[in-house]
């Protein structure tokens, strides 16, 4: 049979579960490829590390050039993150003739034009379906499945270490201790931050905006917030109110731009959003001719992930991946679709939690704020202060307003005296 030489360049979590089903299932691979997927080299930072799989003699090297100068090798799997070394060898590897496999969504957020355009120049493909959603192969779903379709939506749990944390806290558990459980099982990335901010989240969305709608986001222009400020109050608050806090990342088409944000937000317990747990994530994506799909599975760790990495280098070692990367354009001037839109034109329902003190009036004064706003009250709740003249959390949960209205009604109501608290805005997403 013919081989297909594979190098790897970062063999940390992700790398070493490429590595054990490039060695240990070879047959697998060889029978969906229809030829040896041959691991030929594996570059490190430090090769005195354990790495958790069996690398035969002489794979492992400590100097990349190994692997971008080797004559034989054809395709590579470039999985270290951050940006650097990374996006500079990204490029060496292009220039040196090799078609490339990554996870690393950072890189294609942040110089997603510079390598997609590198690689068209020189007749080479760039593959990343681990770059979004981990096992969920929501790339070439969105890319080619759906391409008779204008997608109009998609809401997506996208980092799977802050919905891990998220169950954790559900289940009262610490912040503290579930971010390091969540690094301890290889979901977090190498700077956790990025993952509880909302940043993860936001690039992942840059991607799929890009390929869903055309869009060229800057990711860092995206409105985020993430579940670092979260308080456990408004977990609990949520849960009793038959909902779950998600960490959701939208990508809306209005007749006024792309909606597009990252925000925990409270989605129904019971919906398939809702039920999203521990690390796995779930996207929901409507097309106007599909309807409604809902793609899940888990969404980080070694061998979800390793499983797209292998499907990509397979597609790329029969040339699939080829035919795809030249037809769709991504990040040309060809493929400029819709713009992002003005954020404060967003509109939906939110929940709002306030800490107000218990005196005759003060409710009143809260729902006049919003009155005034024109914002119309759905529900409210709130629990009977220990004390006389305690102080205590309202939620209020509106009907469909502005993102402008709803900050103006907030502002409004920080300003009363009877209030001890910014007030909480999250988004109700029904
Ligand atoms: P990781 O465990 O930190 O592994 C990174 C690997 O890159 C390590 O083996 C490291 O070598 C190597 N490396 C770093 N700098 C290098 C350099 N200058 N030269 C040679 N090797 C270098 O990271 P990971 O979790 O596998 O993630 C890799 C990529 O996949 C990231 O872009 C991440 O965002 C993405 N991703 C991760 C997951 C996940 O669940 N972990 C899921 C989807 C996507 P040493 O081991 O010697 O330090
Ligand atoms: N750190 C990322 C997450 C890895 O937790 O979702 C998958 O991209």
């Amino acid at each position: 049979m013919e081989k297909t030489k594979v190098g790897i360049i970062g063999v940390g979590t992700v790398g070493s579960g490429v590595a054990r089903l490039l060695l240990d299932h070879g047959d697998r691979t060889a029978r969906h490829a229809g030829r040896v997927l041959w691991l030929e080299k594996a570059a490190v930072r430090d090769l005195k590390k354990a790495r958790g799989c069996d690398l035969p003699a002489g794979v492992l090297t400590d100097d990349v050039d190994e692997v971008i100068n080797h004559p034989e090798i054809e395709v590579v799997a470039m999985l270290m993150g951050g940006l650097e070394p990374a996006r500079t060898v990204m490029l060496r590897l292009l220039k040196a003739g090799k078609d490339v496999v990554t996870a690393n969504k950072a890189l294609l957020a942040e110089h997603g034009p510079e390598i997609f355009d590198t690689a068209r120049e020189l007749g080479r493909s760039v593959a990343f379906e681990a770059s979004v959603a981990g096992g969920i192969p929501i790339i070439a779903n969105i890319g080619q499945c759906l391409s008779a379709n204008q997608i109009t939506s998609l809401h997506g749990i996208l980092n799977g270490t802050s919905n891990f944390i998220l169950t954790k806290m559900q289940e009262g558990d610490d912040y503290a201790a579930a971010v390091a459980e969540a690094q301890r099982l290889g979901y977090a990335e190498a700077d956790p931050a990025m993952d509880v901010d909302g940043s993860d989240a936001a690039q992942k969305l840059a991607i799929l905006a890009h390929l869903a709608f055309g869009a060229r986001l800057d990711w860092r222009n995206i409105p985020r917030s993430g579940i670092d400020k979260l308080d456990l109050i408004d977990v609990q608050y949520a849960e009793e109110m038959g909902y779950r806090i998600k960490l959701l990342a939208i990508a809306d088409l209005k007749d006024w731009g792309l909606d597009c944000e990252v925000n925990p937000a409270l989605v129904r317990a019971g919906s398939p959003l809702g039920e999203v747990s521990g690390p796995f994530n779930g996207v929901l994506v409507k097309g106007d001719a599909v309807g409604p799909l809902f793609f899940y599975g888990q969404g980080a760790g070694q061998m979800p992930t390793a499983s797209a990495v292998v499907a990509d280098l397979i597609d790329t070692a029969v040339g699939r991946t080829a035919i795809t990367f030249r037809s769709l354009g991504l990040w040309s001037e060809e493929l400029r679709g819709v713009e992002q839109g003005e954020f404060a034109k967003s509109t939906g329902k939110r929940y709002i939690r306030v800490m107000v003190e218990d005196h005759p009036g003060v409710l009143a004064d809260v729902t006049k704020a919003f009155g005034d706003e024109g914002i119309s009250i759905a529900s409210v709740l709130q629990k009977e202060a220990t004390e006389p003249g305690g102080v205590v959390g309202l939620v209020i949960m509106t009907h469909p307003a502005s993102e402008a209205a709803t900050d103006n009604a907030c502002a409004k109501i920080a300003k009363l005296p009877a209030c001890r608290t910014e007030p909480v805005k999250l988004w109700v997403r029904d």
